[in-house]
Order: C-alpha cells, then sequence, then structure tokens
C-alpha cells in the first residue's frame, strides 16, 4: 500500500471549524424544531456591496464577447487589482509596498498554510496561545513539530501565552525562533496591536534573523487611528515580513473568495550553507507552479472595492458588524462577564463565568439557548475557560443571541 504522510496523524482532532459544523449538524438533526444563532465560525451574512455586484456583472458580460473574453490571467492576480491595492491599502498609509509584491490568491488560510511551502523543516517556529488554528496545524501537517501534548500543545512549537494576566501582550520569545505568526486585529480575542508593540517584534525579527508571517484579515474593522493596519506601516518591516490580507471579511468575500499576501523583494532567507535567497523569487515560482490564478469577475469585483462608492458601501457593512460586536460586549456586561476585543475587530472574547470549561460552555449555550460559539480550548490551551463570539450576523441575531443568554446565564 501507499504511504501516507503521516505527520497528520499527530493532529489531535479535526480542524476546529468543520468539527463545530459537524456538532451543529447533529444538534439540528435531533432537534428540529431549533432556531441557532450561528456566533462562531467568522462568516459574513451582509450581501456583497452593489459596486461589487455592478464590477462583477460588467466582468461577465466581457467574458461572454469573443473580442473581450480572457482565460488564464497572470498567476500574481491582474495588474489592475494589484495597483488598486498597493496604491490604497499601503502607499496611502505611508507603507512602500509595490503591486509587483503583492500576489492574489482564493484565501488567507490557504496562503498562511501554504507558506510553509518555500520554508525549511528546521525552522523553529512561534504561535500565540490561543491562536487561529491553521497556523499550527499546517506546521503539523508538514512535520515541523512532534506530537500534542495532554493539553494540545505539539512538540517543537514555541507558544506565547495571550491571556488576561498579561492583557493579551505576548512576551518575546525568550529562545531564538525562525518564524513569528502574528495576527492583528487578532483573532480569537480581538485585541489590538499598537505601533510600539509591532516595532518591539519587527527588532527582535531583525535582531534574531526571523522572518514575521502577519496575518492581517480583520485590519478594516480598525478605526482607532493610532492602531497600524499593516506591519509594512513599521519601520524595517520591509526587511522581515510577509503579510496576508483578505477581502473575506472586508467585503463579504467569504464565499467569493479573493484575499492576497504581500512580500516585499528585499525579503530574504538562507540555505542551509548559508547562502541568501529571496522569498519573493521562491513565492513566485510556487504561485506559478501549483495556482492558477483567482477568476477574472472576482478580481474586477475586489477592484471595485476601492473605488468611491464601493469604498463607502463596504465601510457602512463593517460598521454594521462593529455595532454588532458593541451588542455583544455590552450584553456581556450586563450579565456581568468580563469581555475583551470587539472594538476594533468583529471577535468577543469572554471569560466564562464559573468553572465550566469551554466546550461545557459551548454545549451549555448550543442546548439550553440554542446559540453557538467556539470554544476558547479550540484555540490552544491558554484559550481554555474563555469562548470566542463573533459579530458576523444579522443585527437581529445578534440581539436575539443577547436576550437568550440573558435567560441562562
Ligand atoms: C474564524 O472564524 O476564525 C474564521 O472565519 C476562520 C477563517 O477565516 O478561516
Amino acid at each position: 500500500m501507499t504511504q501516507i504522510n503521516e505527520n497528520y496523524l499527530k493532529l489531535t482532532g479535526g480542524y476546529l471549524f468543520s468539527e463545530i459544523a459537524r456538532l451543529v449538524k447533529t444538534f439540528r438533526e435531533e432537534n428540529p424544531s431549533a432556531n441557532l444563532v450561528r456566533l462562531d465560525i467568522g462568516d459574513v451574512t451582509e450581501p456583497l456591496a452593489p459596486a461589487v455586484i455592478q464590477a462583477m456583472h460588467a466582468a461577465v458580460d466581457e467574458m461572454a464577447v469573443r473580442s473581450s473574453f480572457r482565460g488564464y490571467g497572470p498567476e500574481q492576480g491582474h495588474g489592475f487589482l494589484r495597483e488598486a491595492i498597493a496604491k490604497n491599502d499601503y502607499q496611502s498609509r505611508g507603507a512602500d509596498i509595490d503591486a509587483s509584491e503583492i500576489f492574489i490568491s482564493d484565501g488567507s488560510k490557504c496562503d498562511s498554510g501554504n507558506i510553509l511551502d518555500i520554508f525549511g523543516a528546521d525552522n523553529v517556529v512561534a504561535v500565540l496561545d490561543p491562536v487561529y488554528p491553521v497556523y499550527v496545524d499546517t506546521n503539523v501537517m508538514a512535520g515541523h513539530t512532534g506530537p500534542a501534548d495532554a493539553a494540545g500543545r505539539y512538540g517543537g512549537l514555541v507558544y506565547l501565552p495571550v491571556t488576561a494576566e498579561n492583557n493579551f501582550v505576548p512576551d518575546l520569545p525568550r529562545q531564538r525562533v525562525d518564524l513569528i505568526y502574528l495576527c492583528y486585529p487578532n483573532n480569537p480575542t480581538g485585541v489590538v496591536a499598537s505601533k510600539e508593540m509591532l516595532q518591539r517584534w519587527v527588532d527582535y525579527a531583525h535582531q534574531n534573523g526571523s522572518t514575521i508571517l502577519y496575518d492581517a484579515a480583520y485590519e478594516a474593522y480598525i478605526t482607532d487611528p493610532s492602531i497600524p493596519h499593516s506591519i509594512f506601516e513599521i519601520d524595517g518591516a520591509r526587511d522581515v515580513a510577509i503579510e496576508f490580507r483578505s477581502f473575506s471579511k472586508t467585503a463579504g468575500f467569504t464565499g467569493v473568495r479573493c484575499a492576497f499576501t504581500v512580500i516585499p523583494k528585499g525579503l530574504k532567507g538562507k540555505t542551509q550553507d548559508g547562502r541568501e535567497a529571496s522569498i519573493h523569487s521562491l513565492w513566485n515560482r510556487r504561485h506559478n507552479t501549483k495556482f492558477n490564478g483567482v477568476s477574472y469577475p472576482v478580481q474586477r469585483g475586489a477592484e471595485a472595492i476601492y473605488s468611491p462608492e464601493g469604498r463607502q458601501q463596504v465601510r457602512a457593512t463593517i460598521e454594521i458588524y462593529l455595532t454588532n460586536a458593541r451588542l455583544v460586549r455590552e450584553a456581556l456586561k450586563k450579565l456581568g462577564i468580563q469581555a475583551y476585543g470587539g472594538v476594533n475587530a468583529p471577535y468577543v472574547w469572554l471569560k466564562i463565568p464559573g468553572s465550566l470549561s469551554s466546550w461545557d460552555f459551548f454545549n451549555k449555550l448550543l442546548r439550553e439557548a440554542n446559540v453557538v460559539g467556539t470554544p476558547g480550548s479550540g484555540f490552544g490551551a491558554c484559550g481554555e475557560g474563555y469562548f470566542r463570539l463573533s459579530a458576523f450576523n444579522s443585527r437581529a441575531n445578534v440581539e436575539e443571541a443577547g436576550k437568550r443568554l440573558a435567560k441562562i446565564i
């Protein structure tokens, strides 16, 4: 028989959100009349912006005519979208990023996992705890870890705790690490990173020859002007960081699929015998070989987000989710529950009252309130005793969830 990649056998369970979907499905089958409110996976509910729809329709019409039909596009993405991103998301914020440093893709989840293709197997990898599980699981799959211990921590990974005790600000690693995953606004805790904090990480990366993998999928939720939207707003970051961005949460593209990764041309890695290699070139090579680009109508839809109408429409939807987050926080506060995040972010992270574990609280909410959230321990051992509620739902459902929580807590 053919051999398998045994690293997959080290994974302690299914992918967190698939597991929750499975539990919800079983619950629905057993309780067909239950009207569930889903505040678990961060999946958008509001329709696409009219400007996006219009641009996608126009692009589909182009595809219907021989003279404007397009086949394969550039694997890295069309120039019109890369230019719009460079100008609006980076240069306008003083971040020196060129369109040629932007790689359009179908998702940040995919990119943050696939990026491991171009890094060596012996790198020491640091993640926050709790953390978006993709960073951990993809390192396990790639064979970068040992087995998990009883708390679910994989051998070989450096975990940096973020809890209420340290105000969710991770300490710099005590040992040297090669790759560092950072996500701000943070998933799952909903906290943000100041410029000073990111500067400390960039300085650490310079001093230690490390690379920061910066996930900014939720940057559009930042309303505080002092909070950086990109790692590339930080001095020196161009030499030490890669950034992942997505249109999923920015513009409701979870079902449309469009994202991008930014790799500055000067970013270098090294070979085992000490020669320098361009990370941009390696990713470009990988992209050309393993990816055929995002569909043309989708890229036109993404471009429309940067038009004056597009911006306004997308902003209005983000405001809906941010208000939802505020309502969730307020509902929790009224119940005397300590909540974090949810101000410049769509996730609210709460300390579970009493002594219930994260999964016990999940079950209590599901069974007694028909509300679905995400157990904090699913994001890592330090998430035990915490719970995540997402603001991605309709206003009516978020208000309903608040009322139901009040009845059972
Ligand atoms: C989440 O709920 O954490 C996200 O929706 C997961 C994702 O974006 O892949």
